[in-house]
């Protein structure tokens, strides 16, 4: 665990350069806008530690799989989000000497993350090699309102000399993926060109030999120069070289005099073009912003998408901060405007973790995008699973299962699956429930059940065909079981009867046949999908319903708790704290000793408690919590976030804070080791619903608003906006008591404490309470 970034409401705050954690900062001060992103490098040279990184949704490679021994059924790519041009750099040069902060001293230095304004700051005061010394200023951000402009206002200034300055804005191409599987390089060069005080790089992914298609990648850039804040012609003198190409001018300043740049970028791609066209829309971008005071507009912006997504905590600024880092981040990484993007674990922040899609996204980040933002976004995040429908479809045949059953990928990028250690692969099949729970998650929250009619029943009736194959019937038990799974704990492989697997499974053909009921009420379109799938009713129905009331479900009658899996029970059964010191258990045991012990990565029973919670009693949930909570050591970032909302639930109010701290705090104070690698980004959803779901005590069934709060100890108050069908709301909390806001017009009702309560529009409720 590190602490050296300040607490702040709003800010994460570097104040002195801690060059040890250089790559950590460079993770938590990265930019994005949905549509591309980079981490927090710096714009001038860097020779230190330095994981350098330029993101664009959507573009990636399908880089060959490395793989020991080869598993038929694997995909024969690993597809990597691709670090691309990086478009920020700035060279300086002062009497022969390039600026570097790994070579030079550094004699002042500070960096802020500006969370409501969407901007990265640095300030450095610098002595040369040389013995020059200068100041450096910079504010950089990726443009909300267009999301095609990336910004850098850089400031020098010589602090002790009258001198030449030489600076090179330039575009680099030149860039590779440090997680490459053979130390390739992604990008070819497509052409080049400047004009004036703009400068143009057009790129292409490489050939590859999958099929996938290639990306074409331009970028553009458009220089301003101030001296002594006087605009400045300048002569540009183009530096071209493979894949590169700056413009380099030289500026007499004299001592405190500033010389500032502007240089505004534009980055398109061929998902949204043609390539032919793509230097073309740079240029029209950027003359587009010509005139437009970019930062302002950016801060605007991003006042307005705080409005309703804000969670405000008092009494505790190491928690306030916790839960804005997490919704910054959620915020700028998926805006939800395009169905075929998606939300990866690691966003525009690193390039662990091949692919952008895993099972997160239904599981943790749907109940975010639901609440806090317009429904459409989390719309988009389940059609962008029913376009993947045949592709689903194929893989499954692929692995062996007929008649239109779908396995979705466990990582993607387009829809076939890109991930291969065949205990994931294969057998972390639980991936199919969350996406067919999402879909029921979306119609309880919205009321929108028409999306069945649309898209939704189609992905069931394909998921619930590969469950009604994958099960087993066990003579010895007499009952359907489920073989050779990895569940949402990894470090359980190859297990027979997962019970969470096993239970998903079942409520999945539960689901489906009600959601059959509800779409045959529009025969048309039940028509269609009948047709589409070549569905057959009442022959498949039969099965499923007969595995319905059949599934083997391990359980534990001693302790009256669900088992993990079948031979959980021969384990020895530890708590963590006998294993304190060796913890991360990951990074100090063989994974052999892993498999074999009770140790649980990431809530797998309690995921389920969690999902199904109305199926289960107040007692089971307590029983199976105190069971499996003192096994978890919460190697996954998922994991945290779940034990808060059932901890909550349970009135277990420290281990609930706890478990938040560590969610919230998971990256900025790097808990897991791991930051420098990337932010976790789809565990901060998940830090989101620690918040809502676990202290809020927040829940909406059938579109209705459920509120059971119970606030931190130290907390003084939490407050936080949700928006449900029909209606805005601002739920408060603080010690004496309880206030619901509907700000909209239309009359609601709601539950609080399990009392019904109608407020009118515009209206507010007010409960009075000792300890809230
Ligand atoms: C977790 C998975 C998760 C993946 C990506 C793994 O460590 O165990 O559940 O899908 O990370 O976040």
């Amino acid at each position: 665990m590190k602490n050296y970034i300040k607490h702040d409401e709003w800010r994460v705050i570097e104040s002195g350069f801690h060059a040890e954690y250089n790559e950590i900062t460079e993770s938590l001060m990265s930019l994005g806008n949905g549509k591309m992103g980079h981490r927090g490098n710096f714009e001038e040279r860097y020779t230190g530690k330095t994981l350098q990184g330029n993101y664009v949704a959507g573009v990636w490679f399908p880089d060959k799989t490395r793989v020991g021994w080869w598993k038929n059924g694997y995909p024969d790519y690993f597809a990597k989000v691709i670090n691309s041009v990086n478009w920020i750099g700035i060279d300086i040069e002062i009497d022969g000497e390039i600026v570097d902060l790994g070579k030079c001293e550094i004699l002042d230095f500070y960096r802020e993350l500006h969370m409501q304004h969407g901007h990265l700051m640095r300030f450095c005061k610098l002595r040369l090699q040389n013995g020059k010394e200068i100041r450096i200023e910079s504010i950089r951000f990726c443009s909300i309102t267009h999301d095609e402009i990336g910004h850098v206002d850089y400031e020098v200034t010589p602090v002790n000399f009258d001198g030449l300055i030489k600076i090179t804005p330039y575009l680099d191409g030149n860039v590779q993926n440090r997680d490459a599987n053979y130390d390739e390089h992604f990008w070819e060069e497509i052409s080049k060109k400047s004009e004036g005080k703009r400068a143009f790089l057009q790129v292409k992914t490489k050939e590859n030999k999958f099929g996938v298609d290639r990306f074409d990648l331009a970028v553009g850039m458009d220089l301003s120069i101030c001296l002594g804040g006087h605009a400045r012609e300048v002569d540009f003198e183009t530096v071209q070289s493979e894949k590169y190409i700056g413009l380099t001018f030289s500026v007499f300043a004299q001592k405190s005099q500033t010389i500032r740049i502007v240089k505004k970028v534009a980055v398109h791609n061929s998902t949204n073009f043609f390539p032919d066209y793509l230097l073309a829309e740079c240029e029209k971008s950027l003359t587009n912003v010509a005139d437009l005071q970019m930062l302002p507009l950016q801060r605007a912006a991003w006042k307005a998408k705080w409005e309703n997504c804000d969670i405000k905590i008092e009494g505790d600024e190491s928690a306030q901060q916790g839960i804005r880092f997490n919704i910054f981040h959620l915020l700028q990484t998926y805006t939800g405007q395009d169905a075929r993007l998606n939300i990866g674990p690691k966003g525009f922040t690193g390039e662990k973790y091949g692919g952008v899609t895993y099972w997160d996204t239904e599981a943790y980040c749907i109940p975010f995008y639901l609440s806090a933002v317009d429904f459409s976004v989390a719309r988009n995040l389940l059609v962008y699973r029913h376009n993947h429908l045949q592709k689903a479809i194929l893989n499954g045949q692929k692995l062996g299962f007929s008649k239109g059953a779908a396995l979705y990928p466990m990582v993607t990028m387009n829809g076939e699956e890109c991930h291969n250690e065949w205990e994931i692969t294969f057998e972390e099949i639980h991936r199919n429930g969350a996406i067919a729970y999402a879909i029921y998650d979306y119609i309880n929250y919205t009321g929108d059940a028409s999306y069945l009619n649309q898209f939704g029943l189609e992905v069931l009736i394909s998921i619930s065909r590969f469950w009604s194959q994958r099960i087993t019937f066990s003579e010895n038990l007499k009952k359907y079981v489920m073989l050779g799974v990895t569940g949402p704990n990894e470090y359980e492989n190859n297990v027979n009867n997962n019970w969470y697997t096993n239970y998903i499974a079942v409520w999945t053909l539960k689901y489906t046949l009600e959601a059959i009921a509800l779409v045959k009420a529009e025969q048309e379109d039940y028509r269609r999908i009948v047709g589409n799938l070549n569905f057959e009713e009442a022959e498949e129905t039969e099965r499923w319903n007969e595995i319905i009331g059949n599934m083997h479900l391990p359980y534990d009658e001693n302790r009256e708790v669900f088992l993990q899996q079948d031979g959980f029970l021969d384990k020895e059964l530890l708590s963590v704290e006998r294993i304190r010191q060796h913890r991360p258990i990951n990074q100090n045991w063989s994974w052999d000793r892993i498999l074999r012990s009770c140790f649980i990565k990431q809530a797998d029973v309690l995921q389920g408690l969690f999902f199904f919670e109305d199926d289960f009693d107040q007692e089971t949930h307590l029983r199976n919590f105190d069971f499996y909570e003192p096994m978890t050591v919460h190697e996954s970032s998922l994991s945290p976030c779940v034990h808060t909302v059932l901890a909550s639930k349970l009135g277990k109010i420290e281990k609930a804070y706890e478990m938040y701290v560590r969610t919230s705090r998971l990256d900025l104070d790097d808990y897991n080791n791991d930051t420098e690698d990337g932010l976790h980004i789809t565990s901060m959803a998940g830090t989101w619903m620690s918040v809502v779901k676990g202290f809020g005590g927040m829940r909406v069934k059938n579109t209705k608003l459920h509120l059971n709060p119970i606030l931190p100890k130290n907390w003084e108050s939490l407050s936080f906006r949700v928006g449900l069908k029909d209606n805005l709301v601002e739920i408060g909390i603080n010690r004496e008591g309880i206030i619901v806001k509907n700000l909209s017009e239309k009359e609601m009702e709601f539950s609080l404490f399990d009392k019904e309560i109608t407020l009118a529009g515009m209206d507010e409720f007010v409960l009075h309470t000792e300890a809230a």
